[in-house]
């Protein structure tokens, strides 16, 4: 099989798995759901197809085992296989499918490699069910704190009970590679820059810090139509004026950006004044050291506004996670993999968050960013040319034929 038919048989599977969702029409796949565990039987098919032992572990992730022999060095790889609420078809599954298209290609070739393969589909990356993100990968290498495990979803159920419930006991993360060769992680870039630089792929020098808070303003319900607005304590109202603080913010602090994406205003009666909002807040610098600093002014205003209108302010930091640097062996060897396969060789940073940011407290990490159409993602018009995915197999090919261990 040539790289365009590969590419081919890839992108109908990315369709194919497209269609498995927990909302049918649209795709969302999140957290231990019933779409999920298909998923992880539909990818486990495929991946026993090219030689894989398959097996899901004790937090959902889905692990396929490519043994070279019992004490060779591992490659891991892979990347989520849970999605955003109406998402694209790429986000997460190329790097789990990819990394299986190559491994059929190789194998066809007699390819022996000297290292082990364990491709991940983690069971969460996006944060959907439980707000905090990288549940699979954080869970794989035993490092889900205490204050993420007493997440609730929207059933009121912790991820502790959550994780109970799917192990029909307490949760224990799952054994690790002992000789890991590193992590790689193959994903679209969600942005326009390579589009932009007319390139297919890049190699990624670092992924931006990330903080996500869930804010409550607790103000006073009352009657539409008698309470004068002098006297309102009107907790929409707050988010109002916190939400253009936030905008205006983000736009005079170079390299942030700020999100209120999930809102929830309660009672959610059109003709009473609302009594309490409880939104989410997304904040993102290049440096760690940066962002806290923002979140910190966001907090001050968050509570200038709330003094101002006799607000109660509840402000929690759900999900904090450092910028990482990509600068390893393994980053090099992508790059020379590129070089090698005739494209030019491009460096891009990344905003969007990967398992990788986790993966890199276990072992060296390295990504190779896809280039998308319009770099649109976390939309269902997401899409990667059969091209691009072709290039894309090209060039994880040569980086798995020149990896020793
Ligand atoms: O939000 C992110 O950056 C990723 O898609 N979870
Ligand atoms: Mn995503
Ligand atoms: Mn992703």
């Amino acid at each position: 099989m040539d790289y365009d038919s590969a590419a081919a048989v890839l992108q109908a599977r990315i369709r194919q798995l497209a269609k498995i969702t927990d909302e049918p029409g649209r795709v969302t796949r999140t957290f231990l759901s019933t779409a999920m565990l298909k998923a992880n039987e539909k990818v486990a098919q495929w991946m026993g197809e090219v030689g894989f032992s398959t097996g899901v572990d004790t937090v959902g992730n889905l692990h396929g085992w490519l043994e070279a022999a019992p004490d060779a060095p591992v490659l891991l790889t892979g990347s989520h296989l849970d999605t955003v609420r109406n998402a694209g078809p790429y986000d997460g599954v190329l790097g789990v499918l990819l990394p299986i298209a190559a491994v059929e290609l190789l194998r066809a070739s007699d390819w022996r490699p000297e290292f082990s393969v364990l491709c991940l589909g983690f069971a969460d990356e996006e944060g959907v069910r439980f707000q905090a993100g990288c549940i699979g990968s954080k869970g794989l290498l035993g490092r889900l704190s205490a204050a993420e495990m007493a997440l609730r979803d929207e059933d009121e159920l912790t991820l502790e009970e959550a994780l109970a419930a799917q192990n029909e006991g307490p949760f224990r993360p799952p054994p690790l590679p002992r000789a890991p060769l590193g992590y790689v992680e193959v994903h679209i870039e969600q942005g326009p820059e390579l589009e932009r630089l007319g390139s297919a792929v890049a190699v990624v020098t670092g992924i931006n810090a990330q903080n996500r808070m869930r804010v409550c303003f607790r103000g006073e319900a009352g009657h539409a139509g008698t309470v004068p607005m002098g006297s309102r304590r009107d907790a929409f109202a707050g988010l109002a004026d916190f939400g253009v603080f936030a905008e205006r913010f983000a736009k005079t602090t170079r390299g942030l950006v700020a999100t209120i994406g999930c809102v929830e205003l309660r009672p959610g009666v059109g003709n009473v004044i609302p009594s309490e909002v409880e939104f989410s807040v997304d904040v993102r610098h290049p440096s760690s050291a940066q962002l806290e600093s923002a979140c910190a002014a966001l907090h001050r205003e968050a509570l200038r506004i709330c003094v101002a209108r006799a607000l109660e302010c509840e402000w929690t930091s759900v999900d904090a996670m450092n910028a990482v640097e990509f600068g390893s062996n393994l980053t090099t060897a992508l790059g020379n993999a590129i070089l090698a396969t005739g494209n030019p060789l491009v460096r891009l940073r990344s905003g969007a968050g990967h398992d990788a940011m986790v993966m890199t407290e276990f072992c060296e990490a390295a990504m190779l960013f896809v280039r998308c159409r319009r770099g649109l993602s976390h939309h269902p018009d997401e899409f990667v040319s059969p091209t691009d995915l072709a290039e894309a197999l090209k060039v994880y090919c040569e980086f798995l034929k020149r990896l020793t261990p």
